[in-house]
């Protein structure tokens, strides 16, 4: 069995991942290891249906594999109830979806306090951090807008806001420009190196922006419910030293 690598954030050892449809069996995922380390800035590519939405929900912590393991700072999921699963997710990784998934009737600032209600923050905390974090993604002038009342690309900072507020380690966005169109798209990326480049929050997104790929240090393809390369890939002097 491997044990836990140093620095890595999330860490998942030869995942698969089937979904039952009653007869059929569709085998999402079909092994995969994949690390996400410390601060690092990863894009995930591949084409419709390969299995990256799979893979960024396990990472994410809102679902498990099917086999294989996979770890959360150190710690391995599957040891864990799902109350204490949402509580570690809660605190360790902001998730960003494509179609920003916000509360439709509720200001932003009430959407980026949820989490911190979730955690049991005080009141007063709740605010002046749901606040900063609204202003880190440059939307002080919209505190008290609801989702209909902003574009595109202002819900989706809301979105960045909500999974920064917790102050996770890693933000994990699927697709999150894909709804944008190509100026607030470069804003969103903007504000996700910021982060990464300023606060050292670890970066996993999927795109199928080739530009926006480009600029991640990573690049990972996935394919057929496979990792086909990654840039990242251990080289022979850790493969070595994982046998030792
Ligand atoms: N909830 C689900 N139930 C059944 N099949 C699913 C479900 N989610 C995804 N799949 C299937 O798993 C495969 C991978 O899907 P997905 O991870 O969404 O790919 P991608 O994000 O790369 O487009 C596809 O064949 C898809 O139809
Ligand atoms: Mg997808």
């Amino acid at each position: 069995m491997s044990t836990p690598t140093p620095g890595a954030a999330i860490e998942a050892v030869d995942v698969t991942r089937s979904y039952d449809l009653g007869g059929t069996v569709v085998d999402a995922l079909r092994g995969v290891s994949f690390t996400v380390s410390d601060g690092e800035y990863a894009a995930i590519v591949g084409p419709s249906g390969s299995g990256k939405s799979t893979l960024m929900h396990l990472l994410g912590c809102l679902d498990r594999p099917t086999s294989g393991v996979l770890r959360v700072g150190g710690r391995d999921i599957g040891d864990l109830s799902d109350t204490d699963l949402a509580a570690l997710r809660n605190a360790e990784i902001g998730f960003v979806f494509q179609s920003f998934q916000l509360l439709p009737r509720q200001s932003a600032m009430a959407n980026v306090m949820l989490p911190l209600v979730y955690a049991g923050t005080p009141r007063a905390e709740r605010h002046d951090r749901a606040e900063a974090a609204l202003r880190a993604v440059n939307l002080g002038h919209r505190l008290d807008h609801r989702p209909n009342q902003m574009s595109g690309g202002e819900q989706q900072r809301v979105a960045i806001a909500r999974a920064l507020v917790s102050r996770p380690r890693i933000l994990l966005a699927d697709e999150p420009t894909g709804n944008l169109d190509t100026r607030n798209g470069a804003e969103v990326m903007r504000i996700l190196e910021e982060l990464n480049a300023e606060r050292g929050v670890a970066v996993v997104l999927v795109t199928h922006d080739d530009e926006v790929a480009g600029r991640a240090r990573r690049q990972v393809r996935v394919r057929d419910g496979l990792v086909e390369s990654d840039s990242a890939a251990p080289t022979p002097r850790h493969a070595a030293e994982e046998t030792a």
